[in-house]
């Protein structure tokens, strides 16, 4: 049911299935299998003014990924405008970050998937606005991408890695982790993409070093506005560099301040 007028701002909404409520309220069924075994996959959209970005491509890796790994095929796009409409008029927010999983659904204990696998699809809401902010990083030292990872380029509910990762990071008063690859050379940042600049042009690691397909690298690559190009074990203090997702595109030196706001807004308008 939308909100009425005089109620306070909400911050978030979740649903499963056909229930509604604040993400803390809605339950999923503890035999879910991407509950117990991150067996599942998502994806992370941004919204502006109730518009979603590049929804085509979001739902094109959605199902690439849910191929991936053997999953049923996830809701398609008249399913996801539709919760997308209802999270707006419930929780009334506008610019946001709507997330949507699709897990394998229940089944016995255990790894063995079910013979005819229904699949689970629940999501969230939440209010944002990209962020451009300076991010401190670090390389870990504990996480590596593994280029042969067969799950690398899928983007499964398992984000154990990527959490060790940030974690390691806060540890050691920086934002975020960059992550090696198995070769030891750069490969991507805990939830995004890396991108440095080089004599004025945007790099970023190819598919084969272990990193995510992104949408937003795609769509740099498409435009030409980003090149493919193994990157070595560190950053270089001259070379502006960022992280870039959906959501976000944060420079990581002083030389990437002016210029990550304009990348990310010239991915978003050409799409
Ligand atoms: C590990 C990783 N790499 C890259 C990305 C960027 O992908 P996209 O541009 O599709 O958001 C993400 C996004 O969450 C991610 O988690």
């Amino acid at each position: 049911m939308p909100l009425p007028k005089s109620a306070p701002p909400v911050e978030a909404i979740a649903w499963c299935e056909s229930q509604w409520g604040h993400p803390d309220e809605v339950a999923l069924p503890l035999s879910d299998r991407g509950l117990a075994l991150g067996d599942g996959v998502f994806e992370t959209v941004l919204i502006r003014q109730g518009t979603p970005q590049l929804l085509r491509e979001h739902l094109q890796r959605w199902l690439m990924s849910a191929k991936l790994l053997e999953l049923p095929p996830p809701p398609g796009e008249a399913a996801v405008q539709a919760w997308l409409s209802e999270a707006i008029a419930r929780s009334g927010i506008k610019d946001g970050a709507l997330r949507i999983n699709w897990s394998r659904g229940s089944s016995n204990r255990g790894l063995i998937p079910p013979r005819t696998p229904i699949g689970r699809c629940w999501g969230t809401f939440h209010m944002h606005h990209p962020r451009f902010q300076p991010t401190k990083v670090i390389i870990s030292k504990q996480v590596r991408r593994w280029s042969d990872d067969p799950l690398a380029s899928c983007k499964s509910l398992n984000y154990g890695a990527q959490v060790l990762a940030r974690s390691e990071a806060l540890r050691q008063g920086a934002d975020d982790a960059l992550l090696l690859n198995t070769e030891g050379e750069l490969c991507c940042g805990s939830s995004a993409n890396l991108l440095v600049q080089r004599s004025g042009q945007w790099l970023t690691p190819p598919i084969r070093s272990g990193c995510l397909p992104g949408v937003m690298r795609a769509q740099g690559l498409e435009l030409n506005v980003i090149k493919e190009e193994a990157l070595s074990s560190s950053l270089r203090e001259d070379e502006p560099a960022v992280l870039l997702n959906s959501l976000d595109c944060r420079p990581l030196n002083n030389q990437a301040k002016l210029l990550s706001r304009r990348l990310f807004e010239q991915l978003l308008r050409s799409a």
